[in-house]
């Protein structure tokens, strides 16, 4: 990369990405050059939110020497193939320094950066502070109490990036979802926005599922979960506004 081109991919990551051989369709380029320090990334399957976020990742460590960018998903497992992404993207671009770690869970660039993968589970997370980049990726599955103790770990100039498909009407990433206020910007990708769905292809998958998987993972809307005695809509509907509730007091 020559300087100047390095200079344009630092300003912008969709340069940087399509250095990558990576050409972002119009959501992933909006999501590469957010700089909303809240983000959730509400998605169906199979429509590159792993492959856009390990460029992000790629750049952010990239671009800000001595700082640690992590990747949480609910497994290890997971964590890690996302973590593997880019460590194949680093590898794939000319003229880089070699890595100065480079194992399943961590890569450690000659700048001073790190990108590491972790899992969803609250023992394996501590220790880490001061964040650039916090992506948690299958968010809707990543538990309440795992949400609450990275949060802290982002940096104030640090961005938190969530990305899932839905899991019913539940857990923080439903919440933050539901939340009009929260300050979080969001994004909805369902499979009808994605270049990587012909009407044919649509058709198929819908062929093979019921309606309500469909509805969840390639429409993107929050189910009702499986143990909801009442649907949340009839809860709602039994709400009438301008009746405040009985002040009673329980001996
Ligand atoms: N802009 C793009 N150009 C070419 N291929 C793309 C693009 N975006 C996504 N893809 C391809 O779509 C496929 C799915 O990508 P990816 O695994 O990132 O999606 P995902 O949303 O994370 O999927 P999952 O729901 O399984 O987690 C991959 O083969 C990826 O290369
Ligand atoms: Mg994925």
């Amino acid at each position: 990369m020559s300087l100047a081109e390095s200079m344009a991919a630092a300003l912008d990551p969709v340069r940087f990405a399509e250095s990558l051989r990576f050409e972002p369709e119009p959501w992933q380029s909006t999501l590469l050059r957010s700089q909303a320090r809240r983000g959730l990334v509400l998605c169906a399957r199979q429509v590159g939110k792993t492959t856009t976020t390990s460029v992000k990742a790629l750049h952010a460590a990239l671009f800000n020497p001595g700082r640690d960018v992590l990747i949480v998903s609910p497994t290890q497992r997971q964590s890690d193939e996302m973590l593997h992404r880019v460590s194949a993207l680093y590898k794939a671009m000319s003229g880089q320094p070699r890595l100065k770690r480079d194992n399943t869970s961590e890569m450690g660039l000659s700048n001073g950066s790190r990108v590491v993968s972790l899992p969803g589970s609250e023992g394996g997370i501590r220790g880490f502070a001061g964040v650039k980049l916090l992506i948690l990726d299958e968010a809707s599955r990543i538990d309440d109490d795992v949400f609450a103790s990275v949060l802290p770990m982002v940096a104030s100039d640090g961005v938190l990036l969530a990305l899932s498909t839905p899991f019913g009407k539940r857990g923080w990433f439903y919440d933050r979802h539901e939340d009009a206020l929260n300050g979080w910007e969001r994004h909805k990708v369902t499979v009808y926005e994605s270049a990587q769905y012909t009407p044919e292809r649509i058709a198929e998958v819908r062929a093979s599922l019921g309606s309500f998987t469909f509805a969840s993972d390639y429409e993107c809307e929050f189910g009702d979960t499986d143990n909801q005695l009442f649907s949340t809509e009839s809860v709602r509907a039994a709400f009438a506004p301008g009746i405040t509730p009985l002040d009673l007091e329980v001996a």
